[in-house]
């Protein structure tokens, strides 16, 4: 296999816990958490082990600014804006929604961290003010590295194809890795290692915003490129993608009774934090799918958390959690 360039700076492996509570509360099969939450960087998530790899390749091009977007309350963002404070880049974040007048959560810590903050209101122009602040940085001689919206390049997901290697390290005999799909660098990433590594479980995506017919073609597309950078091609499938759309239908961000419920659940059951955006409604997608009988009885399911739980502190959600 051929090396790529990474940089070492997440907390790994990440521990694995038994949800022995959680599983009696729902007379469900064996389920156990994989605790991304505590890769570390700006208070841990996905995109500390993307960054790994992001940051060595912006480095390697000699960049000097990082640029990247997202949501206002992006989990991406923050660990980005972390990032380019740890090794001494300049940062500009794109980021779309309505700019609160007094900024909380992951928005607070962006600008903790330095980042220049520039918000687009309406999303359809997101794209076109990102790239325009990526080539006046240019034009400004500022050497700009643009990190893909969630870290999602081919680069990226390779932090995903190597966290699989991890937990087969682990010994932990998982059935389904179960967790949140939204731009698809964590989603194709494990299905590049589960196929290098020769994972034999199955690994299920549920969707936060897309559709699952868009998420089939886009992962499989990614993760064969991201193979490529190991130095060798896959071509990947759409039915090599497993993922469910079931649960994003009220939209990204739309905190609803789901999300609620498996919040609740874990934190009351297992003192454990989930994100009202990403784990809580991936979760919630998983206790829909144990009540209804997806998963045997005699399964392991390991919930794989994303992090994200900064949000939990953003005004937007905290007014709705209680
Ligand atoms: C907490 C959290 N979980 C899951 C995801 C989804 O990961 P991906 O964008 O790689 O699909 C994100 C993306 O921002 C996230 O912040």
């Amino acid at each position: 296999m051929k090396t790529v360039s990474r940089l070492n700076f997440a907390h790994l492996p990440t521990p694995i816990e038994e949800l022995p509570r959680l599983t009696k509360v729902l007379n469900g099969p064996r389920i156990l958490v994989k605790r991304d939450d505590q890769t570390g960087l700006a208070f841990g998530g996905n995109k500390t082990r993307k960054l790994e790899f992001l940051i060595a390749e912006a480095r390697e091009q000699g960049a000097k600014t990082l640029i990247s977007g997202g949501a206002v309350q992006s989990n991406h963002c923050r660990q980005t804006a972390a990032a380019a404070a740890r090794y001494g880049f300049e940062c500009t974040l794109v980021l779309t929604g309505e700019k609160p007048k007094q900024p909380s959560a992951n928005l607070l810590l962006d600008q903790l961290f330095g980042a220049k903050i520039v918000t687009v209101e309406d999303r359809a122009y997101r794209d076109q003010v990102l790239q325009d602040t990526y080539d006046k940085a240019i034009a400004a001689g500022r050497k700009p590295y643009l990190v893909p919206y969630g870290g999602s390049s081919p680069t990226g997901a390779l932090g995903y194809a190597f966290a699989v290697e991890e937990l087969m390290k682990q010994n932990v005999p998982a059935d389904w890795i179960v967790f949140g799909t939204s731009s698809g660098g964590t989603h194709a990433g494990f299905v590049l290692g589960q196929r290098v590594f020769g994972f034999k479980g199955k690994v299920l995506g549920i969707s936060i915003d897309e559709p699952e017919d868009k998420l089939k073609s886009h992962v499989s597309g990614l993760a064969s490129q991201a193979s490529e950078k190991l130095g060798k091609r896959i071509d990947f499938r759409r039915a090599d993608v497993l993922a469910n759309e079931e649960y994003c239908k009220a939209g990204y961000g739309v905190f609803g009774e789901g999300e609620r419920e498996a919040i609740e659940l874990f934190a009351k059951n297992e003192g454990l934090l989930l994100d009202p955006v990403y784990t809580g409604r991936a979760a919630a997608g998983m206790i829909d799918l144990i009540r209804k009988g997806f998963f045997k009885k005699d399964e392991t399911v390991l919930f794989w958390h994303t992090g994200g739980q900064p949000a939990l502190f953003a005004d937007k959600y905290s007014q709705e959690l209680l």
